[in-house]
């Protein structure tokens, strides 16, 4: 079984010296048992399909969808849920052209800037137009690391005193961990990891499916965004989801800044 025809549309680039991806993709294979899981799972297909006809926005009709709205004309904006956001895929009845639940499949927005963060002191990311509370900015894409490579691309930071990409996933069903994913943009990755970290963020991540189990990592405005606005999520997450390891000094300036950036060890 293939995955679905890439259909995905990202027209940015890097800045620095890296080569740009437009999804996630498997980290170099080490032989190690974990490497193999984590290659099964990405190799898998995701065999559900819902059978509609419509715009499969309501989750009463449409088993796929229900977190995405629809109802604005300009924009698809994700309700602020907790569950994860399944995403409508080829093996779906609906049309492409009247499904609403087909957002992140589709690539990041329009109008996304790489520029020097002068609150940072580092590059970051801004929207040169407004965006609604729910618009989609973009994948937080990588290499998807084991646990155990992410531990020693860690150290090897650290010990280097290098800038960290790292962002940790954990999804929780009835507060068990369900699942981890682990995303590293440091040698392959997309605009998304220019995102800086903020304790008063205008943005924050959602687990999106597409027709893989393993998630993308889905960045998403959390209130109306203006033109010009640096774009910042809380890289420890908030309620099911953590976390991008650091524990530096935080330099957000934002009047509820807790001093550092958030800091967990990975499992
Ligand atoms: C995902 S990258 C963000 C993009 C990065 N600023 C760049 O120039 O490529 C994460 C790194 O940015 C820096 N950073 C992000 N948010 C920060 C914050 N609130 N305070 C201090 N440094 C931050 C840290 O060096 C962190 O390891
Ligand atoms: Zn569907
Ligand atoms: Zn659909
Ligand atoms: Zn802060």
């Amino acid at each position: 079984m293939n995955r679905s025809e890439v259909s995905l549309q990202d027209d940015y680039e890097h800045p620095d010296p890296l080569e740009y991806i437009l999804e996630s993709v498997l980290m170099p294979s080490d032989e190690s048992l974990e490497y193999k899981l984590l290659a099964d799972d990405y190799n898998s297909v995701l065999l559900n399909q819902c059978h509609c006809s419509g715009v499969c926005e309501d989750s009463k009709i449409c088993p796929h969808g229900g977190q995405y709205d629809c109802s604005d004309g300009n924009d698809v904006l994700l309700r602020k849920t907790s569950l994860p956001v399944l995403e409508c895929n080829d093996l779906c009845t609906c049309s492409r052209n009247t499904c609403c639940n087909r957002l992140a499949q589709y690539g990041p927005r329009k109008n996304l800037e790489i520029f020097d963060s002068p609150v940072f002191g580092s590059k970051g990311l801004r929207t040169t137009v407004g965006i609604s509370k729910g618009g989609y900015i973009c994948e937080y894409a990588g290499e998807l690391l084991t646990p155990s490579e992410a531990k020693k691309r860690l150290l090897y930071n650290e010990e280097n005193g290098l800038m960290n990409y790292i962002l940790v996933l954990n999804e929780y069903a009835s507060e068990k961990k369900q699942q981890v994913t682990i995303v590293d943009p440091s040698r392959r990755g997309n605009i998304g990891r220019y995102l800086n970290h903020s304790c008063e963020p205008n943005c924050y991540i959602a687990a999106v499916r597409i027709d893989c189990p393993i998630p993308k990592i889905g960045i998403f405005a959390a209130r109306d965004i203006l033109a010009q606005e640096e774009l910042c999520f809380h890289y420890g997450g908030e309620g099911q989801l953590d976390n991008l390891v650091d524990g530096k000094p935080c330099l957000c300036a934002s009047s509820k800044c807790t001093g550092f950036m958030p800091s967990t060890e990975i499992e």
